[in-house]
């Protein structure tokens, strides 16, 4: 499946992808209709080639991967070598076929090929804790059920020498207790859409900031990142070399990856509409590029309306009425709900006691204000309540604190950005992260806690009184559906 060179995908100048007649028939057989095969593929020897373009199906329709260095030999890029001592690669939890993170259908089929001795199986982070008994199948199926469930991989870090607060208590149901190695339990991030980040990681522990206290670019937290995941996930004796570094950046920077088709709304990039991966890998982005906080370095005000791919199917007339238009309406009304619905923000560390406002009269894109991205575009991690005792499911830890300074005791299932900062403050803050190529890679938030879209917005709907009418819910769904 090695795309010609003469047939690669042009970017026009207004950010769509293009493809000559003959291409298109070559784009056409490349939508894989995934089966568990094709998810194996990658990174074991199947499938020799990301593309330069590719479609998977998912749950919603279709999302594509747009990989601008493409087509890339796996051969040749350490993103799919094997650098480490278990039989990891970067590719073994982040697949093509999931939008670049991974998810639970596609694990449980990984699981069932192999009677659960794929690589993504190891003791060192897949299981609940590394005590666990895996000798046999059933005792793997045990130790693996966070990961086959949720998708969920443990993240072990140690008590900050200077945290402010003590842990008093870590009730892990794996048996992972130590009070001082901390394991968290989170969704493997995309590794897809990068020049659009302003944080690495959930609690941003791979951004960093130089002598001058000044954060460094992006690109440089990345090829951190790459080392650290070489180490820690693949258990790699030795870090890999700058070279081996550079060629993992080479490739995963140029990746961008969203939605293109909807069962109902149709092609995401027709009747003026500017879904898909072409529209979206020439997004402008800088860091601060719409803060709601004045962040931005050019001192542009805040715009709430941080989407605006489906405006026009906001204005489709009676007269061109077809079978997709009803759907496209709700879509360009979901955008519009996004955009602009009142959200009374209360409660919200990083954001209410940081401006000293009881209550902020904010939107969705007050924390999700990248333009057509949907992330946070500074790095500033919040605590929206999620990993809160009141949400805690017996299959996460439940962490006790006590705050030095006050006595006060705290009890979250994941501590977040705390155990980076050992802030008190930042106890329970992770990041608001990309908002594109939702679709491909359920479930939802860092403990994976929604296994829908609607589960999102039905959390919002609690979390912050908004009222919404089933019709608004499911306006809301089907754009988030589409991004
Ligand atoms: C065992 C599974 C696993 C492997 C192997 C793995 N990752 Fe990850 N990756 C994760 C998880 C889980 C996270 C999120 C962890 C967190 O934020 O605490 C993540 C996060 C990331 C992110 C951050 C994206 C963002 O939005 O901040 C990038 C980039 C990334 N991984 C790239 C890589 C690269 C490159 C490799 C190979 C060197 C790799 N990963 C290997 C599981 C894995
Ligand atoms: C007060 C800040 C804030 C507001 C307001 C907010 N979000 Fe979020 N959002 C976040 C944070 C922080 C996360 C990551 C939380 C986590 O996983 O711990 C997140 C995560 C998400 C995710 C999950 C993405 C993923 O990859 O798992 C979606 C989808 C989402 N938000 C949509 C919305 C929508 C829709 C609205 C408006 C109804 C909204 N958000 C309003 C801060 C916010």
């Amino acid at each position: 499946m090695r795309s010609r060179p003469n047939r690669r995908a042009v970017l026009t100048s207004s950010g769509k992808a293009k493809f000559p007649r003959a291409a298109r028939l070559i784009l056409l057989s490349t939508i894989v209709l995934v089966g568990t095969g094709a998810v194996l593929a990658v990174g074991q020897g199947m499938n020799l080639f990301v593309p330069r373009y590719q479609e998977f199906s998912d749950p919603l329709g279709r999302f594509a991967n747009l990989n601008l260095g493409g087509p890339t030999d796996i051969a040749n890029n350490a993103f799919f070598q094997d650098l480490g001592t278990n039989g990891r690669r970067c590719v073994t939890c982040h697949q093509a076929s999931d939008a670049w993170s991974v998810t639970p259908p596609h694990i449980q089929a990984r699981f069932n090929d192999t009677h659960g001795t794929d690589p993504i199986f190891r003791t060192n982070d897949g299981s609940g804790c590394p005590t666990q008994d895996v000798s046999t199948e059933d005792a793997r199926r045990q130790a693996y059920s966070l990961i086959l469930n949720k998708g969920l991989i443990r993240i072990e870090q140690t008590l900050p020498a200077n945290a402010e607060f003590t842990v008093l208590n870590n009730d892990n149901p794996y048996g992972c207790t130590s009070l001082t190695a901390i394991s968290s339990y989170r969704r493997p991030l995309p590794s897809t859409n990068l020049p659009y980040l302003s944080t690495v990681m959930w609690d941003g522990r791979e951004t960093f900031k130089d002598a001058n206290g000044h954060f460094i670019p992006v690109i440089d937290d990345l090829r951190h990142q790459a080392t650290d995941a070489t180490l820690g996930h693949a258990q790699a004796a030795v870090p890999p070399t700058a070279a081996q570094v550079q060629s993992i950046l080479d490739f995963e920077i140029k990746v961008f990856t969203a939605q293109t088709s909807d069962l109902q709304a149709g092609e995401l990039n027709q009747a003026g509409a500017k879904g898909g991966t072409g529209s979206l890998s020439t997004q402008d982005f800088f860091i601060g590029i719409n803060d709601p906080l004045g962040g931005n370095p050019k001192g542009t005000a805040f715009n709430p309306v941080i989407f605006s791919l489906f405006d026009r199917w906001a204005h489709i007339q009676d007269r061109d009425f077809d079978e997709h238009t009803l759907a496209r309406r709700a879509v360009a009304h979901g955008q519009q709900l996004f955009n602009s619905l009142p959200i009374a923000i209360t409660g919200v560390a990083g954001l209410n006691d940081v401006l000293n406002q009881t209550v902020i009269n904010g939107f969705c894109g007050t924390c999700h204000d990248s333009p057509n991205v949907g992330d946070h575009s500074v790095p500033a991690p919040l605590n929206i309540g999620l990993a809160d005792l009141s949400r805690r499911t017996p299959d996460l830890p439940l962490i006790t604190v006590s705050c030095n300074a006050t006595g006060k005791i705290v009890q979250v299932s994941d501590m977040g950005r705390a155990m980076v900062t050992g802030k008190c403050a930042d106890i329970g803050k992770f990041k608001g992260p990309i908002l594109r190529g939702l679709g491909g890679r359920a479930p939802y938030f860092h403990n994976g806690s929604a296994a829908t879209l609607l589960e999102v917005v039905n959390f919002y709907n609690t979390r912050f009184l908004l009222n919404l009418s089933d019709s608004d819910k499911s306006d809301l769904v089907a754009f988030l559906s589409t991004l």
